[in-house]
């Protein structure tokens, strides 16, 4: 029975362990072992597809951030633009829309309030046509979009959202792959990245066994206030997604910041009390990072790195380092998702809050 806790202490915990196998029930039927199976997005999908220049996304919360990662894929794989927005603030202003844009709604419970609002509202606006990705069938969004992509993560019980987000993320992989064929994507590249794909779930797995690592880090937090989350590039919405797993569920104050804009501001906030978590995977910008995060351990700062194990970075005084296997750039997104996730949780779990219902908060916003 999909909505019973079995061995897991709670939902939180068992949506987190589920990613492999969900992850994988999303790719099935999904991906050749070498292309995406575009019918995937509708029987409508393809004709769509041939006439789409641009992409706008529209969701809140955690399905905002997968629009955030999915802009760095549209816009490097498939050479188009692609905007993000919170549907509360897309939905009550004069949107610009430019000639066949593709309007793209993310959202677990497809029923979201504003994210629903903003759909009818582009509805009116001249989109060329709307998708959304979206976890339950016959929802609202999926009722009222054009076409559909389905993630098939399973329900989702636990308030914060964990397995949603990245099959969100494997979704959003596929449209920026099957958009990209018909524009800058060579089949070459198609092939590798769908080639990560079908190494993802072996990789989770890999990750999820960190667990009693992470789980004896979390111990650093428990007693804090606040937090910085720090990344780069595609990893600057993860950190995001992190900060606000952590704020969520331990009520610790989390705040994301891409790493090249501490000097703009949040450095003035570190000091010995403020754990920084980085994610620092070995891709184009590793380097940048390092040198933004001497920065934070010369003021004093303590820093727990996420990094891939040829990142280069060591344990000592200031760092504590968290070593991931390597992942190709395209997946490490989702990757370094899952132990960011678990830290959330152990700090939660050590504060004593209530895990899977935090206070204040609903699993769907239905109201607005
Ligand atoms: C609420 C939930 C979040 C979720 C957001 C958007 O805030 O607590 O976990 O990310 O709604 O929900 P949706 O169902 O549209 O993805």
């Amino acid at each position: 029975e999909s909505a019973d806790k079995g061995e897991y202490r709670h939902y939180m915990l068992k949506e987190i362990y589920e990613q492999p196998k969900v992850l994988r029930n999303t790719l099935q039927g999904r991906i050749s072992k070498t292309q995406v199976l575009e019918e995937a997005f509708g029987a409508e999908a393809k004709a769509i597809f041939d006439q789409v220049e641009s992409v706008q996304i529209v969701a809140c919360g955690t399905s905002y951030h997968s629009g955030l990662v999915a802009k760095y894929w549209m816009e490097d794989w498939a050479g188009i633009p692609c905007y993000v927005e919170v549907a509360s603030e897309f939905r009550y202003r004069k949107v610009v829309v430019p000639k066949n844009s593709l309007f793209v709604t993310i959202s677990q419970s497809g029923e979201t309030a504003d994210t629903l609002a903003a759909l009818r509202s582009a509805k009116e606006a001249g989109y060329l046509a709307s998708l959304t990705i979206c976890n339950v069938a016959n929802s609202s969004l999926a009722r009222e979009s054009d076409l559909s992509f389905m993630t098939l993560a399973g329900p989702e019980i636990g308030v914060a959202s964990t397995k949603a987000f990245t099959t969100q993320l494997v979704a959003l992989q596929l449209l920026s792959i099957a958009l990209g064929r018909r524009h800058n994507l060579s089949s070459d590249k198609e092939q590798a990245l769908v080639s990560a794909l079908h190494q993802l779930p072996q990789l989770c797995e890999d990750v999820l066994a960190l667990d009693d690592t992470i789980l004896h880090t979390s111990e650093a937090f428990s007693e804090k206030h606040h937090s910085l989350f720090l990344g780069r590039g595609v990893q600057y919405p993860v950190a995001m997604e992190g900060a606000l797993k952590l704020k969520e569920i331990s009520y610790i104050h989390a705040e994301a910041y891409p790493a090249g804009e501490l000097k703009h501001g949040p450095l003035a906030l570190v000091d010995s009390d403020m754990p920084i978590v980085a994610v620092a995977p070995n891709d184009d910008l590793l380097e940048k990072l390092k040198s933004n995060l001497q920065e934070v351990q010369a003021r004093g700062g303590k820093l727990f790195v996420f990094a891939d194990k040829n990142s280069g970075f060591v344990n000592d005084e200031s760092t504590v380092v968290i070593n991931l296997p390597h992942v190709d750039d395209s997946i490490a997104p989702l990757v370094y998702t899952l132990p960011l996730q678990l830290l959330s949780y152990h700090v939660a779990v050590l504060k004593g809050t209530d895990v899977d219902q935090p206070r204040n908060l609903a699993k769907s916003v239905t109201v607005e």
